[in-house]
């Protein structure tokens, strides 16, 4: 039996809450699709750094994803969810049913310009869309002090901090480094869809990342060399199938031709059917440590 609450309507967030605030609490606040791995829960620890309550949120949201991907299929293990985030420490967890979220008549869609054109937003139409848009009716619903988002999802990172400045929410979004496995591979509910022999090759990504942000270090700041370093290192695994391999700008996402300052180097690549992304900050100004 579970002790942590489990919190499936706005009335009881917002009394929850409410309670919380009433008592002189600062709250924070996680947003998850489920599927928890050490990854999130890294989030909701840093989360009870910077708040005195911290409620997470478990809601596949059908308007992120594409025709054509797995809503469906996305892995759903809300126990074993509940589980975890009561042994990190969450205060509640808010587990909305979809029509919670989207009640009969919702019209509001949140459509962030620009940073959403590139890596990511290319290939996955309306995505951003349907992120920013879930975002905001969690905001409204939670009001949470502060907000913790994963790095390894750079450019959603960026959406949330622009739709929040550009929205006047007050809400300070904190960015949570990127939690890998021990070999590297950055961790994903997605994983679990890889096979032996592509979760293998798989740790490719962080290798080719991490290359190129030695050569960085080192010096070199000719964006497309340093691209050219990570994709060779990438496709000496044969199973990986790169989508893009791009520096950007962190906060724009804008494309990037030479490094006059930390750039995104941000990858995704397909391993048989499962699709991963990664990223690294690359920084000229950084001094390079031999092992
Ligand atoms: P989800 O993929 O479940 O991720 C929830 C949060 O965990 C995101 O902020 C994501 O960047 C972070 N995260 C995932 N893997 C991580 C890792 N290895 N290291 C650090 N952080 C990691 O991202 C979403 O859900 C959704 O788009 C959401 C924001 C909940 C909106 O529906």
């Amino acid at each position: 039996m579970s002790r942590i609450p489990v919190l499936t309507t706005v009335g009881e967030v917002r009394k929850t809450v409410g309670e919380w605030r009433c008592s002189g609490r600062t709250i924070g606040f996680v947003p998850t699709m489920g599927a928890l791995h050490p990854g999130h829960l890294s989030l909701v620890s840093l989360a009870l750094e910077h708040a005195d309550r911290v409620i997470v949120s478990i809601y596949v949201n059908p308007a992120q994803f594409g025709p054509d991907e797995d809503y469906e299929s996305y892995p759903r293990t809300f126990r074993d969810d509940i589980d975890k985030l009561e042994k990190v420490g969450a205060n509640a967890v808010f587990l909305p049913e979809k029509d919670t979220i989207y009640p009969e008549g919702f019209s509001t869609s949140v459509h962030v310009c620009n940073l959403t054109d590139t890596l990511c937003g290319k290939y996955r139409p309306g995505h951003f869309d349907g992120v920013a848009t879930v975002c905001a009716v969690f905001f409204g619903i939670v009001q949470p002090d502060i907000a913790v988002f994963g790095k390894k999802d750079a450019q959603q990172l960026a959406v949330i901090k622009r739709m929040v400045l550009d929205q006047r929410f007050a809400i300070k979004i904190i960015g949570a480094d990127i939690y890998r496995e021990r070999d590297g591979l950055a961790m994903s509910s997605r994983n679990r869809y890889l096979r032996p022999i592509e979760r293998m090759q798989a740790t490719a990504l962080f290798r080719g990342l991490s290359r190129a942000a030695e050569l960085a270090c080192k010096g070199e700041r000719d964006a497309g060399i340093l691209c050219e370093v990570a994709r060779q290192v990438i496709e000496k695994s044969p199973l990986a199938v790169i989508q893009y391999l791009e520096i950007v700008d962190q906060d724009t996402m804008k494309s990037v031709e030479k490094l006059d300052g930390p750039g995104l180097l941000a990858v995704s690549a397909y391993f048989g059917k499962t699709r991963l992304i990664d990223n690294i900050v690359l920084d000229p100004d950084a001094s390079y440590k031999e092992d």
